[in-house]
């Protein structure tokens, strides 16, 4: 194992109901460090520029709606294997499918509407986190 850097979102359903701080208390419980923070709202082409992957899916003109729809929490958090540990930390896509236990099942209210996100590898991580917090942000 070895001490990784990952991209952690609290997304717009929770951020308007005020669970910021129980999320990241969750987190931190969990043993994450956060080294980056910023409290933003996203425009659309940053929506579309960090969700590239998802671009001509079904679902997602849906998806950039919701995540301009308020604010959010851009973290970098730090942790020992931190980029599978944190994909365990929140759970399923589907808080129906979410373990319990998990950021998702605790508190997402869709698959939509699903709280948090999380990079979902170790390239991803990388290229999420120097998008957001630049390239400095990936060195300890
Ligand atoms: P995220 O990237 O936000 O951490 O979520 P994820 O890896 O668990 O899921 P992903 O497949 O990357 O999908 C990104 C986000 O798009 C929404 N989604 N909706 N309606 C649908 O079938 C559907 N599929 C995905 C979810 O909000 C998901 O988090
Ligand atoms: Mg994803």
């Amino acid at each position: 194992m070895s001490l990784e850097r990952t991209l952690f979102i609290v997304k717009p359903d929770a951020t308007e109901r005020n669970l910021v701080g129980k999320i990241l208390a969750h987190v931190e419980d969990k043993g994450f460090r956060l080294v980056e923070a910023r409290y933003t709202r996203l425009t659309r082409e940053q929506c579309q520029e960090f969700y590239a992957e998802h671009v001509g899916k079904p679902f997602f003109n849906e998806l950039v709606d919701f995540m301009t729809s308020a604010p959010v929490m851009l973290c970098c958090l730090e942790r020992e294997n931190a980029v599978a540990f944190l994909r365990e930390t929140i759970g399923a896509t589907d808080p129906a499918q979410a373990a319990e236990g998990t950021v998702r099942k605790l508190f997402a209210k869709s698959k939509g509407a699903n709280s948090v996100h999380a990079s979902d590898s170790l390239p991803s991580a990388e290229r999420e986190v120097k998008l957001f917090f630049g390239v400095a942000a990936l060195s300890h």
